[in-house]
């Protein structure tokens, strides 16, 4: 009994230091933590003479990550011999060597096949019957912006089984675009309910396999994408980007070239260099500036900015994630779309961004700008109604807390390089990471004052 009542001590304790950790520094990403890309394979038919149909469904749930051009491919090892006979919506990459199965022309033999998506317009194999979802060259819009578009689907009809089997696709990967997903064992799950005849009639699928991918920064390998910069009206001073937030101008180590020139004449055109930036302190393709405009009396006013400085690539479909606690009210955005996150265990609000279609959904190059074509970045005013109990100018308050760019968290300033109030007002507020640091330290000390007791 003593035992017992130890062991359940030092696990409340246990989770006690790992719940104030949580608090301090963000386990994992906390404004999406239950985001994952997940993969179904839905068994829809055991033909007679063997294999099984089914449809394959890429469901993109992360809520500010998209899959960009070039689009998804997913991969995976069969496990007992499966060719692809036939394939809508998608095709393999490569056919591998069919000629022990010559006559049944197959779609694909290769045991570690990969898919792509077909392009819009592209007509299936199997004479342009084409599945829900499909044809999309592979694009994925983010959740919170366009559920709708945020999947993609395909059919295959596998074979080389006897009847009524099928085995889970086995080392699922799934590139989207490049590395940085990871993808769990592909399992059984409950069956998926189709809906026909407009949702009168449901339809089980006989078996319903999925896999969940996660994304990992780290894992990606990528270089930073962005920076912020500040700046207010009530103070001259402009923070910019902290210096080499993305990589240093000088160091040619990291494969980024940089140009001093914005036209477009400097470009080569080969495009083998995609990566080529207009030199910069900060050296990052991207740049959010977010200028705190008007103070009214109920109202107040941001200019917030997204500039390119990459010479070699349009940003389509961007997306922009600012976390700040004004957005508990209401905020108008006068030339973006946006939304606001649903948030859980995370004290500020979070509001996502994107372009309107036609109008500045695309982010284009510096170059192209320079051409004419743009102007190489995109802003908007927004409007927010004043929390009068919270709102205030003093120690950068007005200022985001923390911003992503198409999923990717962007190097802020340091607070002490922020715009000041011009008279130095310092009465130090207990704003919410203060709160935090109060409760992290409580929470540890009567976790060392158990520890003492026991
Ligand atoms: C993947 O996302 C879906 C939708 O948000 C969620 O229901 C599911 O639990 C997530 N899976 C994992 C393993 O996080
Ligand atoms: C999956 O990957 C492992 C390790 O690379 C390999 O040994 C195994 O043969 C693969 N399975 C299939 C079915 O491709
Ligand atoms: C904003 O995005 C939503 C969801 O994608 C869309 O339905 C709406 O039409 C967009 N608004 C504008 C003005 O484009
Ligand atoms: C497959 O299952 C069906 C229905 O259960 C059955 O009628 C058929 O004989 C089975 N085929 C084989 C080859 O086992
Ligand atoms: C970017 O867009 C501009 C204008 O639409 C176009 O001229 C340019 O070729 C595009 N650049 C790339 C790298 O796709």
């Amino acid at each position: 009994m003593k035992q017992l009542l130890v062991s359940v001590r030092s696990f409340a304790l246990k989770l006690m230091i790992l719940m104030a950790f949580c608090i301090l520094s963000d386990c994992f990403d906390p404004l999406d933590p239950n985001g994952n890309i997940t993969v179904t394979f839905d068994v829809l038919d055991y033909p007679q003479n063997g294999g099984y149909a089914a449809r394959v469904t890429i469901r993109n749930f992360y809520q500010y990550r998209h899959v960009e051009k070039p689009g998804w491919q997913i991969g995976w090892g069969w496990a007992k011999g499966e060719i692809i006979l036939k394939m809508s919506g998608a095709y393999a990459t490569d056919s591998g060597d069919c000629k022990n199965f010559a006559s049944l022309k197959p779609h694909c033999c290769k045991q570690n096949p990969i898919m792509a998506d077909l392009w819009p317009g592209a007509a299936s194999d199997d004479g342009g019957r084409t599945v829900e979802g499909c044809c999309r060259g592979g694009v994925m819009s983010a959740w919170a912006i366009d559920p709708s578009l945020s999947f993609s689907a395909f059919e295959m009809t596998v074979g080389n089984l006897p009847a009524n089997t099928s085995y889970p696709p086995a080392n699922l990967t799934l590139f989207a675009p490049g590395l940085g997903y990871t993808c769990g064992p592909v399992q059984d799950s409950e069956s998926t309910v189709f809906l026909d005849y407009g949702g009168r009639r449901k339809i089980r699928a006989f078996r319903t396999m999925k896999s969940v991918c996660t994304y990992s920064s780290f894992l990606a390998n990528r270089a930073p994408v962005c920076c912020v910069s500040l700046s207010t009206f009530y103070s001259p001073q402009i923070t910019d980007c902290p210096k080499c937030s993305c990589g240093c101008r000088d160091s040619a180590s990291d494969g980024v070239s940089c140009s001093s020139q914005s036209s477009s004449s400097s470009l080569g055109g080969n495009g083998v260099d995609d990566n080529k930036l207009q030199c910069t302190d900060h050296m990052c393709p991207v740049r959010i500036h977010w200028h705190v405009k008007n103070n009214y009396m109920r109202f107040w006013r941001v200019k917030l900015t997204i500039s390119n400085y990459n010479l070699r690539k349009n940003y389509s479909d961007w997306n922009l994630v600012v976390q700040h606690p004004g957005f508990s009210k209401k905020a108008i955005a006068y030339s973006f779309n946006a939304t606001t996150l649903p948030t859980v265990g995370i004290e500020d609000e979070v509001a996502l961004f994107w372009g309107l279609p036609y109008y500045n959904s695309e982010l284009t190059e510096a170059a192209a700008a320079a051409a004419g074509g743009g102007f190489g970045s995109v802003t908007t005013d927004i409007i927010l109604e004043k929390d009068l109990d919270e709102f205030t100018l003093m120690n950068g308050w007005a200022l985001p807390r923390r911003v992503y760019f198409g999923g990717e968290e962007c190097q802020m300033p340091l607070p002490d390089a922020f715009p000041m109030l011009p008279n130095g007002g310092f009465r130090i507020r207990s704003s919410p990471r203060h709160r935090r640091r109060y409760l992290f330290f409580l929470i540890l000390l009567v976790a060392i004052w158990l520890e003492l007791r026991l």
